[in-house]
């Protein structure tokens, strides 16, 4: 598979992203991106629970405020997990991958649900991919699904990520996800762009992305999100809407 050329926005993420080093080291700057270090932040563990599912997580107890951190629990992701536990029934199984991951709550909880499934946790926060593989330990007395880290920056600079997710699913063949869950991932209209491409990359046909979030967007974001379903072409459903105070639970299928 040939990466598609990177396009303006992802030129400008790449390079507030990960700046080369001065000294010509191969090791990557993250510059301008501080939350990727609050990793360093004292860390509580809790149980979360949902019906049979019982899961323990260590991550940072406090109000994220503003900054787009995976180090906390946004508010999303037990919302997310509470209607997976009722749902279960009807959601797909098999390769399940989550984007933004964080401390990788829902996933968790999906690898609970389904033990047989592969759940492939992603993020491009190095930090939080350490957290997610301490958390994935943590369940190591329940059953649970085979679990994954993968780093992954959403967009064309992410292409090559991609890659390794698909050889992790299926040596290789593309479009093998059957459920990607994302829970506050979008923050800006910008990112929209982004992230649907890399959801067009990952979807199966028959797939499903449940996106959970808590806050309201603006009105160019939810135009933006339309556009790319027409670009991507699929179909937006919004299974509950409880904002501005609570959650929105959106469905997006290939048409
Ligand atoms: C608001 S946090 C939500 C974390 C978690 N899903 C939750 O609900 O608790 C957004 C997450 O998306 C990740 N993220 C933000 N922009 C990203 C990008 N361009 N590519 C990949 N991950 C990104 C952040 O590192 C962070 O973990």
């Amino acid at each position: 598979m040939h990466p598609e050329p990177m396009d303006e926005l992802d030129r400008e993420l790449e390079t507030l992203q990960h700046k080369p080093m001065s000294d010509g080291s191969d090791d990557e700057l993250l510059t301008d991106v501080g939350f990727m270090f609050d990793d360093r932040m004292e860390k509580v563990t809790c149980e979360f629970k949902y019906g049979r599912v019982s899961v323990l997580l260590s991550y940072v107890e406090d109000n994220p405020g503003f900054v787009q951190s995976g180090h906390y629990v946004w508010p999303a992701a037990p919302a997310l997990c509470e209607y997976m536990e009722a749902n279960f029934a009807s959601l797909p199984r098999g390769h399940v991958v989550e984007l933004g991951a964080g401390c990788g709550l829902a996933g968790l909880v999906f690898a609970q649900l389904d033990p047989s499934s592969q759940i492939i946790f992603t993020d491009h926060d190095p930090g939080v991919l350490k957290t997610i593989e301490h958390n994935v330990k943590m369940q190591s007395h329940r059953e649970q699904a085979k679990c994954y880290t993968q780093s992954l920056r959403w967009g064309s600079v992410g292409a090559k990520e991609i890659e390794a997710i698909e050889q992790l699913q299926t040596n290789g063949k593309s479009r093998m996800t059957n459920l990607i869950v994302g829970t506050d991932v979008i923050y800006a209209r910008e990112i929209v762009r982004m992230l649907f491409w890399t959801i067009d990359r990952l979807l199966a046909n028959d797939g499903q992305f449940l996106m959970c979030s808590s806050f309201c967007y603006d009105e160019e974001t939810e135009a933006e999100i339309d556009a790319m379903c027409t670009k991507y072409n699929l179909k937006r459903k919004i299974i509950s809407c409880a904002l501005p105070k609570g959650t929105r639970i959106q469905l997006f299928t290939r048409n």
